[in-house]
């Protein structure tokens, strides 16, 4: 039978007023940062401030009582007599915090007249696609603000990842430090609203979800063709994850990225003489990926982080390069390798068309292989044949004045001839 305990009501105030942080550090739980809140090292998704605390990814939160009574599984008698006494018979002290804090009105940091440091920083620093960090600019999600320090004496310029409402009101704002040295400042602005943190809504039932926005970045960047804009992307920016309401949710953070990279069984010693030659030498990682592309056919991940083992170059530093220039693949590519323009010349005379006839013949789209690994369709810039637009190059072989109807003759004769060959005939 449980033993019935009588609270006063002044017990019960003076429980529910319990400063949690003091609280959970006299507990030994570990809190780390977050704005104006401390976060639960043990349960990232919750946040606690004075005597309140929120779970974000149960959306729930309150007073002390329910947050001793939830988190320990606690009855509320025993969370009361926790909170006011604790296991030592220690009292803790009441929250000042409450009353003493004032939240400002969520207000924006001014603009700066162009966005050239967030450019330069996001593209050469960040290897993010410049047509990406410009359509994110356009859209207003995206500025470089100029902000002056505290004494009025110096310039802060800074990466603003924007957040609207559903009636475009900017409600939320991640600012991120656009200098290449050392770890550069990041925060949310204050007082915005965590539901609406920097995102981009599509037309597809398909929600990635990243922990930062230059995440969400680098990811369009790593997968950016002509579909990538039909889905959804959200930045947590220090918020859990709920998902609610989307068909397909994927959660990428920085070490997620590595798992677009294919991990194959490769032999790590045929990368041995490029390295000897090339470790020593300034600026040669780019001539290091290629050779290594030669070797292998694709960048496998092993192999990426191989050559930051040998040559001293971080890891994050050789997946931007690799995934910036589009002559590295990431995935083994078919036997036959159609490169397809989309250059102006191509785009203006019907690529799109020819595009849509390679997938309807072959079932692939740009950057996939067909499953019998006969053929990857990769979408290229100019070719350099703009006269004979629309243009593809299979195997390095220029196929012009393209019609929907040639290029699956052209894919079936080289289909039929890829398949003869593997049978002997
Ligand atoms: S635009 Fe296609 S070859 Fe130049």
């Amino acid at each position: 039978m449980s033993t019935y305990i009588h609270f006063t009501e002044e017990q019960k105030i003076r429980a529910n007023e319990v400063d949690l942080v003091e609280f959970l550090q006299r507990q030994g739980e570990k809190l780390l940062p977050s704005g104006r809140e401390k976060r639960i090292a043990s349960d990232h998704s919750i946040t606690v401030r004075g005597n309140e605390w929120y779970d974000h990814a149960l959306e729930q939160g309150g007073l002390a009582i329910d947050f001793v009574q939830n988190f320990y599984g606690l009855s509320f008698p025993e969370a009361v007599t926790k909170l006011l006494s604790g296991e030592q018979g220690e009292l803790y002290s009441k929250t000042k915090e409450r009353k003493q804090i004032k939240r400002k009105p969520f207000v924006l940091p001014p603009k700066n007249s162009d966005m050239r440091r967030v450019f330069a920083y996001l593209i050469k620093n960040r290897h993010i696609d410049r047509d990406v960090v410009s359509f994110f600019a356009k859209q207003k999600l995206l500025y470089e603000s100029c902000e002056q320090s505290a004494n009025k004496t110096k310039e802060y310029h800074n990466a603003v990842f924007v957040g609207y409402d559903e009636n475009g009101v900017p409600c939320h704002a991640h600012k991120r430090g656009i200098y290449s040295h050392g770890n550069g400042f990041k925060g949310n602005i204050e007082s915005g609203n965590p539901c609406y943190s920097f995102h981009y809504t599509g037309i597809s039932n398909r929600l990635y979800v990243f922990e930062a926005p230059i995440d969400m970045l680098s990811f369009i960047t790593i997968y950016k063709n002509i579909h990538w804009q039909e889905h959804s992307y959200v930045a947590l920016c220090g918020v859990s994850v709920t998902g609610k309401g989307v068909g397909n949710v994927d959660c990428c953070g920085a070490k997620e990225l590595k798992g677009h990279f294919l991990d194959e069984e490769v032999d790590l010693s045929l990368m041995d003489e490029t390295l000897k030659k090339y470790k020593e030498v300034k600026g040669s990682l780019i001539t290091i990926l290629q050779n290594a592309q030669e070797i292998y056919g694709f960048l496998p991940m092993s192999v990426l982080e191989y050559i930051s083992q040998e040559t001293g170059i971080y890891s994050s530093q050789i997946y931007g390069v690799a995934t910036f220039y589009t002559q590295f693949r990431l995935n083994p590519v078919g036997e036959n390798l159609i490169m397809l323009c989309k250059g102006t010349a191509c785009h203006v005379n019907g690529a799109d068309g020819i595009e849509e006839a390679i997938t309807e013949e072959l079932g692939i789209k740009d950057g996939e292989t067909t499953e019998d690994k006969i053929f990857t369709l990769n979408n290229v810039a100019c070719l350099g044949c703009c006269s004979l637009s629309p243009v593809m190059m299979v195997n390095g072989e220029t196929y012009g004045s393209l019609t929907p109807q040639k290029t699956k003759e052209i894919l079936r004769e080289i289909g039929k001839q890829a398949l003869d060959a593997k049978e002997g005939n």
